[in-house]
């Protein structure tokens, strides 16, 4: 029964700092799509350094909220080299489908991972971005209400 998803282990990567329905429609997403899903979720480091944001929850508390959902299998930290490498991520993951954002269709980069994987037999899956909500949008809308 299980086995009519399309993928066997799909893999996404994200910061999901302050949980919100965004990141859970995403994953759902995801689930619906894949038998198994691994979820990459970015160090504090990476936040910092390459998003130049800080994190409100450590990587630690956000890698337990997303473990702790039913349509997660596994959660795991992942440092900036491996959310930058997509091919590293690949082989210490082995999973078959990679989801993104729509945003990220047609870029450079993901043309090229897109050739990279189909060597593979790996695929690439883009999913749409939920309007009206961010992370950015959760803390903007706290600060207003803090004046
Ligand atoms: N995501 C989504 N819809 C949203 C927000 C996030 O589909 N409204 C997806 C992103 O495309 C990404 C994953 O959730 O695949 C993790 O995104 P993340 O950057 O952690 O979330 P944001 O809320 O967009 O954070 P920020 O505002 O800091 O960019």
């Amino acid at each position: 029964m299980e086995n009519k998803k399309k993928y066997k282990i799909g893999y996404t990567c994200g910061v999901f700092d302050l949980f919100h329905v965004g990141h859970l429609n995403l994953l759902e997403n995801c689930k619906k799509q894949c038998e198994t899903l691994i979820v990459g979720v970015c160090t504090d480091e990476y936040v910092i350094k390459i998003k130049n944001k800080t994190p409100i929850f450590s990587q630690e508390e956000r890698c337990r909220i997303i473990e702790a959902l039913d349509v997660v299998d596994s959660a795991k930290i992942v440092d900036i080299e491996e959310v930058n490498d997509k091919q590293l991520a690949q082989k210490i993951f082995k999973f078959d489908v990679l989801f993104s954002g729509d945003d990220w269709k047609g870029t450079e980069r993901y043309v090229e991972t897109e050739k990279q994987f189909a060597k593979i037999d790996v695929s690439i899956e883009y999913l749409p971005y939920t309007q009206g909500i961010s992370t950015t949008l959760i803390k903007n809308s706290l600060n207003k209400t803090q004046d």
